[in-house]
């Protein structure tokens, strides 16, 4: 399946990324920060009772790193190299000795095979890449039967005044590096053609409802 909506190309998002990442931390931290912790506790709770592999995709600068229990041994990804050199600094500033691996590497076509991940979670990165429906088909293909798909995203509003900005501000999708517009039903008409996913929570998070907590299993 394949999400035709974006205007983004990998060339805008290595681009609008080798310049975000040495001011990323400043400007991100602390808006994005609820989410982060919103799906590093959905995944730490599958982790209560046993060790579990993760895949992070898009992991960036690694902010959500430290928020992941000593149980989760996780692999991230991400496109951009100037991001992962961030997260590598912060890797071993912090001693986060559960990061097994940092690579680059497009989320859209990963080279891990079939059913090799416990859980993946993809923070603030489904507005980001090029092709949302691809990324999640292949984070699908990459977790586990019974593992879990934890997204944090924000949702487009469908109407009103923020409708409107949002539109607006898609037209700057590019330069930006991510999709202002983002709408429910690239996340809906992708479960729609996928039986074998089940979506298990959908939720509003903090700050103002701006972003979405959304868990899906593998069936
Ligand atoms: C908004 S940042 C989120 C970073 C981190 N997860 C966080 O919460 O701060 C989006 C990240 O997705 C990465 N990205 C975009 N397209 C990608 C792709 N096709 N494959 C891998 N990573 C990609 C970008 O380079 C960027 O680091």
């Amino acid at each position: 399946m394949s999400d035709k909506t974006s205007t983004l190309s990998h060339a805008d998002v290595e681009s609008a990324y080798a310049r975000w990442a040495p001011i990323y931390d400043l400007v991100f931290t602390a808006t994005m920060k609820p989410g982060r912790r919103a799906g590093a506790a959905a995944i730490n709770a599958l982790a209560a009772h046993r060790e579990i592999s993760l895949l992070d995709v898009g992991v960036g600068t690694g902010l959500e790193l430290p928020m992941f229990s000593p149980h989760v041994k996780i692999t991230g990804i991400d496109l951009s190299e100037p991001m992962l050199a961030v997260a590598r600094k912060r890797v071993l500033r912090e001693g986060l000795g559960n990061v097994l691996d940092l690579q680059a590497m497009d989320a859209m076509a990963l080279t891990f095979p079939d059913g090799h991940f416990d859980a993946v979670i993809a923070p603030y990165v489904l507005t980001v890449v090029p092709d949302a429906h691809r990324t999640l088909d292949e984070m699908a293909r990459v977790t586990k039967q019974g593992g879990e798909i934890v997204l944090v995203n924000h949702i487009g509003a469908e109407r009103g005044l923020m409708a409107t900005l949002e539109a607006w501000l898609g037209q700057r999708a590019a330069a930006l590096g991510w999709r202002p517009e983002f709408p429910w039903s690239i996340v809906g008409d992708w479960l729609a053609q996928r039986p074998d996913i089940r979506l298990v929570e959908r939720r509003k998070l903090a700050p103002l409802d701006l972003f979405t907590l959304i868990r899906l299993e593998r069936l």
